[in-house]
């Protein structure tokens, strides 16, 4: 994979003046890029049952139409007027994957997945806010992007049930991209796609989980792993004149007994690190019909034809505080001194040669770590 030509730019400036604050096109800022998948490849997964995909159309008479897949054929949506979305296209297509890549100047944790669209001559999904950043890479064809500032005064359009758009807003860019391009919308910043003739746009989305995710899934993990079970507790009450009142001294102590809970690091950092390394969507794991054992995946080690290799798309990070951890799919896997360095490749995300594998295969939790990821199925022998 290429890397971004910034132009005028570097990773740091995009961060401090672009980066959730402004968007911006950067013309050829992959000047050779064919795109990672080709449309029929993309129309194929959006038949598959458990990859989400979805046709928007505009009709002649202007109102909206929102198919959900699985699709059987696409004839009927004609010509033009219509995109179609496949969602976490990078679960399917490695070099789709690949694309996440050229983003490494940004933590792993914070990229979701890449959504691919193909859109027909007039085709787009109308005006709309996004509440994530999202990096758009044009493939193949031409399409017209227009993207505004934030705007207190826009309104919401639901032309469909399924689909949620704005009124009219002020560009602040407005240019046809090409096969190159790369758009960077920051969240809330109205922008409108039309395709000008068939087209593949590449969706790069971030994640930003909101307040309501973080506390609801946080509240899961204390309810499986039996934590705080805990009860408030008020040793130096004193006599109230008020019984029917709720002081704040009462409040606060309830919050600070609440806030006590995520103040337990080692709680926290292992289900922040799980919360990030869940999918959202469906990833072809690969459990091996038997389970390796742990000879045996030394034994391949003599194999330089093969290699090891994650399961496309699937979201890894290391931690190390206050404990140092492997995350992989929302799965703990402890590290030590000896297996840190195995657990960064691992958490990397690259295929790793047998030979590499080797120069850690001499000690033995190295070996049971990496048969404990193939195990799993997020890891497979390619
Ligand atoms: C698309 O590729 O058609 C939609 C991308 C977006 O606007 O979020
Ligand atoms: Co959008």
């Amino acid at each position: 994979m290429q890397s971004i030509n910034w132009g005028d730019l570097t990773p740091e400036t995009f961060l401090k003046e672009y980066w959730q604050k402004k968007p911006l096109l950067i013309k050829k800022a992959l000047p050779n890029f064919q795109g990672t998948i080709e449309a029929d490849e993309l129309a194929g997964l959006a038949m598959e049952q458990e990859i989400e995909s979805r046709i928007i159309a505009q009709k002649a008479d202007k109102s909206w139409l929102v198919e959900h897949g699985p699709f059987e054929d696409f004839e009927k949506f004609g010509e033009d007027n219509w995109t179609l979305l496949v969602q976490a296209v990078n679960n399917w297509s490695r070099e789709t994957d690949q694309l996440i890549s050229l983003f490494t100047f940004i933590p792993r944790w914070r990229i979701d997945d890449v959504m691919v669209s193909f859109s027909t001559p007039n085709g787009g999904v109308g005006a709309h806010l996004d509440q994530y950043d999202v990096f758009i890479l044009q493939g193949e064809g031409k399409r017209r992007w227009q993207v505004g500032a934030p705007d207190a005064t826009l309104t919401t359009l639901i032309p469909h049930p399924d689909l949620k758009q704005v009124s009219e807003f002020r560009p602040i860019i407005d240019e046809v991209t090409e096969a190159g391009d790369l758009l960077y919308i920051p969240p809330n910043h109205p922008h409108n796609g039309v395709s000008i003739e068939n087209s593949l746009n590449f969706s790069i989305g971030f994640q930003a989980p909101s307040n309501q995710d973080l506390w609801s899934s946080f509240a899961d993990k204390l309810i499986d792993e039996e934590l705080g079970e805990q009860r408030f507790a008020d040793l130096d009450r004193t006599v109230t004149d008020s019984p029917y009142l709720l002081k704040e001294n009462d409040i606060n102590k309830i919050k600070s007994f609440m806030l006590k809970q995520l103040d337990d690091d080692k709680t926290f950092s292992k289900y922040i690190s799980q919360f990030l390394t869940q999918s959202h969507h469906t990833l072809e794991l690969l459990i091996p019909m038997e389970a390796f054992t742990a000879e045996q995946v030394n034994g391949f080690l003599d194999d330089d034809e093969i290699q090891f290799t994650p399961v496309s798309g699937i979201k890894s990070l290391v931690c190390y505080t206050p404990e140092t951890n492997l995350f992989i799919n929302g799965d703990i896997f402890q590290l030590t001194d000896e297996t840190k360095e195995l657990g960064n490749i691992l958490a990397g995300c690259l295929p790793m040669t047998t030979e590499k594998a080797k120069s850690f295969m001499t000690c033995l939790k190295n070996v049971q770590l990496l048969t404990s990821v193939l195990n799993k199925g997020y890891w497979y022998i390619e």
